[in-house]
């Protein structure tokens, strides 16, 4: 007579081999199901930590063609580095800052162009914190320019208005080489640069600013805010526009559009955008944030290597 295995003789995997086709199918798929919900889980709590902790400070150099009409020969092949929405402040790491800044530095850029949102303003050390830190920053060798974004006129009920601030900002940055362009036009070797108040704050000017200088140069234009392009008064601009503002979202999922984005027109989040009239757009991720994460929209330093364009070229 054949005698009962004992219990410690049925291994598991016996068990799966003597079990139904159904069982192990059962069996399969819990193990699956099991294996992809850590893997999920695994997956979300890798982004997360690298969207809070890593991709705040993963600073991307991007180079970009920036062909214009009529440039002349001495400055073809220059650069101009843009940097963008720095946000010094409680939130923002000062040392993270001071290593773009000198990635900025050994870039040796022709022109420097800041386009706005130095400071996150709580107090008038904040304005202080960002000179001492942008003191070190090696100068354009033609130019370094800026404009004020919206933060640098500080915030209250009011919204972004408060002009003293920009004031300050405006002299303390004058006094170490960065010129703030408030309105106003400069030429640097038959190059017409520009720059305008934050479209938010209360002092822009853009038919007075679009109106400096010799119209007929190449010109390149910085307004921090890229809803400004859609204003009226544009019609014989033609050249480029650096904005920043955006921060790229800071958060965007693949294949889609960030879902926050401070502006009404949300074609403009990031990048180089083509507009009617022979208008070039660039939109500048920014190097800070007013929260500390990102996910798929990388903190930007632009190098822009200057071009004669062709006749035909839109962005001349
Ligand atoms: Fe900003």
């Amino acid at each position: 007579m054949k005698s009962a295995p004992s219990p410690q003789s049925i291994s598991e995997s016996d068990s799966v081999v003597t079990g139904s086709v159904d069982d192990g199918k059962r069996w399969s798929r819990r193990r699956f199901l099991a294996t992809g919900v850590a893997g999920s889980f695994a997956a979300c709590t890798a982004s997360g930590a690298w969207a809070l902790w890593g991709a705040p400070h993963n600073v991307e150099l991007v180079n970009v063609p920036m062909p214009l009409r009529d440039l002349p020969d001495s400055l073809i092949g220059k650069t101009i580095v843009q940097i963008s929405d720095l946000h010094v402040g409680p939130i923002v790491s000062h040392e993270y800052l001071r290593h773009c800044l000198e990635l900025v530095s050994s870039l040796e850029p022709d022109i420097v162009a800041v386009t706005g949102d130095f400071v996150s303003y709580d107090g008038p050390a904040r304005i202080d914190e960002a000179v001492s830190l942008l003191a070190d920053m090696q100068r354009g060798k033609l130019a370094t320019i800026a404009v004020t974004g919206n933060h640098d006129f500080g915030f209250s009920r009011d919204g972004f208005t408060n002009r003293q601030v920009a004031d300050a900002l405006t002299e303390k940055l004058d006094g170490i080489g960065i010129q703030l362009l408030r309105n106003s036009a400069i030429e640097i070797g038959g190059l017409r640069l520009l720059g305008v108040d934050d479209f938010w704050g209360p002092t822009h000017e853009l038919d007075e600013t679009l109106s400096s200088g010799d119209g007929d140069r190449p010109s390149v234009m910085l307004c921090h805010n890229p809803d400004f392009v859609d204003q009226p008064g544009w019609d014989d601009y033609r050249g480029w526009i650096l904005a920043g503002h955006t921060h790229g979202g800071q958060v965007r999922l693949p294949f889609c559009k960030p879902p926050i984005l401070p502006i009404r027109n949300r074609d403009y989040a990031a990048g180089e955008i083509d507009l009617s009239g022979s208008r070039t757009l660039y939109v500048n991720r920014g190097l800070g944030y007013l929260r500390k994460v990102r996910l798929n929209v990388r903190p930007e330093i632009t190098v822009f290597e200057l071009s004669r364009a062709a006749l035909n070229d839109l962005a001349s």
